[in-house]
């Protein structure tokens, strides 16, 4: 069995997902999450982009020292010289370069000819290698480039002293047959491949970045790339936790493994989704809320019979623990503390239990058992580190189908004030997103809302996402609560406090890629 290494890019790539937006302190915390499971190489961000952006990389290098961290720049001195900045703290730093070689690319973005962008990146990776002894260079669309061109660039990137060569399909358009026929043609023909590492980062714009990527391993590849949840670009990158859990399934198949921590698999999951506000579908393979329930009458018959007639992973496998204990009114603090450490949170301080505690204990006044989900949505809000410019103290909401709505709310700010307002709207929802604007004064946008309830029940939770947007910026906000109407208040007010604290930090540039 030979072991496949994971690059994380959720932190680079994936946060370029539309309205997607992490602070600094979220990064850190997700990408000591990505330590814990494992992963090889994290790619911490774009340095060139921000002064945000660096400083952030900084934080995650001081605390992140088991993986390799890795920085991505354009071919470019000016933005290897900001990954040197970012990861100089860094235990393991690689720098990760790219320019696009399709012909596509190179007649209309580049406006180079193949001489021209050979010449370009060898002298970038060059470059590079005076300051990294880990390079991985990137041929962007690779999936769209003539076959043979293909073959002298990476000729050309191990000359130039890349360690690693990546293959990208960069928009998503490859199909596995022809994806891993690229990388079997490539090692067969390019001298001195055995000096480097082979990757492969696949995009999911026609659904198939899990197919092309076990194709590409199928072929050889060393390395695989992609996400958390498969955020990113677009319709995002490839779901690592597709590709770890089918190459764990099938391990006769493919007869390779990686070395993640397969338990943490959903824990990372839930942090991804909450900490950028992109939830995960229900039917999301792995990691969704349905991949484990049997509804059908047949397959709950063979599932009790025999589990594997229908399961072919199991829910403990990926870390979902399916204990029954259910706390409620009259759970006490030790089976809390209990049911908390079997959940993974373990590693609490007092001072985190007491508050967590006073929360659990508040719910149980609104509701009468609390599920897993909802202690996970308690954990989530306890650890919420965001920043927190208005926080909602109290709402009231007048509601009749013959009259029209109106919505009173305090807010405080960040430095003790008080504020209230009272605004009128369409609805209950409106009339209480009106008060907010006119407590804060920000002119934004709805740009999205959704709502969905965290488990069931009459006394459930209910889980509203808002994203908001102002001029060119654009964030997502979340808030839970028994009740509907407050959940929106506070995923309102979290999307403005995110774009407000956005619109400070970070002027992030122009420059994106997928
Ligand atoms: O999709 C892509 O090609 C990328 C880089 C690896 C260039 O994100
Ligand atoms: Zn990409």
């Amino acid at each position: 069995m030979r072991k496949i290494w994971v690059l994380d890019t959720t932190l680079r790539d994936g946060e370029q997902s539309p309205g997607v937006s992490l602070t600094s302190t979220e990064k850190v915390e997700i990408a000591l999450q990505l330590q814990k499971l494992g992963v090889d190489r994290i790619e911490t961000g774009f340095p060139a982009t921000s002064p945000g952006e660096i400083s952030s990389m900084q934080e995650i290098a001081k605390q992140v020292t088991q993986a390799t961290l890795v920085g991505f720049a354009r071919s470019k001195e000016q933005d290897i010289d900001a990954v040197r900045e970012a990861l100089r703290g860094a235990e393991d730093a690689c720098l990760h370069l790219f320019l696009a070689t399709s012909p596509i690319h190179r007649q209309h973005k580049l406006r180079m000819d193949k001489e021209k962008v050979l010449e370009t990146a060898a002298a970038a990776i060059r470059y590079g290698r005076k300051y990294f002894s880990k390079v991985e260079f990137s041929a962007e669309d690779a999936s769209r480039t003539e076959l043979d061109f293909i073959c002298e660039v990476v000729d050309m990137a191990i000359r130039a002293g890349a360690t690693v060569v990546n293959l990208p399909d960069t928009v998503g358009y490859a199909s596995p047959d022809q994806f891993g026929e690229m990388f079997r043609v490539v090692k067969q023909q390019v001298h001195s491949i055995e000096k480097i590492q082979l990757s492969t980062h696949c995009h999911d714009d026609l659904g198939m970045a899990t197919a092309n990527t076990l194709a590409a391993i199928r072929n050889g590849v060393d390395q695989f790339e992609g996400t958390i949840n498969g955020i990113g670009e677009r319709a995002g990158n490839t779901p690592i936790e597709e590709v770890v859990l089918a190459l764990d399934t099938r391990k006769e198949l493919y007869q390779a493994h990686t070395s993640l921590v397969l338990e943490e698999l959903y824990a990372t999951s839930r942090l991804v989704s909450k900490r950028t506000g992109m939830s995960v579908p229900g039917n999301k393979a792995i990691v969704g809320a349905n991949a484990f329930s049997h509804e059908s009458g047949i397959h709950q018959d063979g599932m009790l019979k025999e589990r594997t007639t229908y399961e072919i992973v199991s829910p403990e496998r990926i870390g979902v623990k399916t204990s029954k204990l259910v706390l409620g009114k009259h759970s006490g603090r030790h089976a809390f503390k209990e049911k908390l450490a079997d959940m993974g949170f373990d590693a609490l301080t007092e001072e985190q239990l007491q508050e967590a505690f006073h929360k659990f204990k508040a719910l149980t006044d609104k509701k009468k058992q609390v599920l897993d989900e909802d202690l996970f949505v308690l954990m989530d809000e306890s650890r919420d580190v965001s920043p927190r410019i208005y926080t909602l103290d109290s709402i009231q909401v007048s509601y009749g189908n013959q009259s029209v709505p109106v919505a009173s709310i305090r807010l405080s700010k960040q430095d003790g004030t008080a504020i209230d307002e009272v605004a009128m709207g369409n609805g209950s929802v409106d009339a209480i997103f009106n008060a907010i604007d006119k407590a804060s004064g920000e002119e934004v946008e709805l740009e999205d809302y959704s709502i969905q309830s965290v488990t069931y029940g009459k006394d459930a939770q209910g889980e509203v996402h808002a994203i908001l947007r102002q001029g060119e910026y654009t964030a997502r906000g979340r808030g839970t609560s028994t009740d509907i109407l407050e959940a929106s208040a506070k995923a309102y007010i979290d999307a403005l406090n995110k774009l407000l604290g956005r619109k400070k930090v970070y002027a992030r540039g122009n420059i994106t890629i997928s």
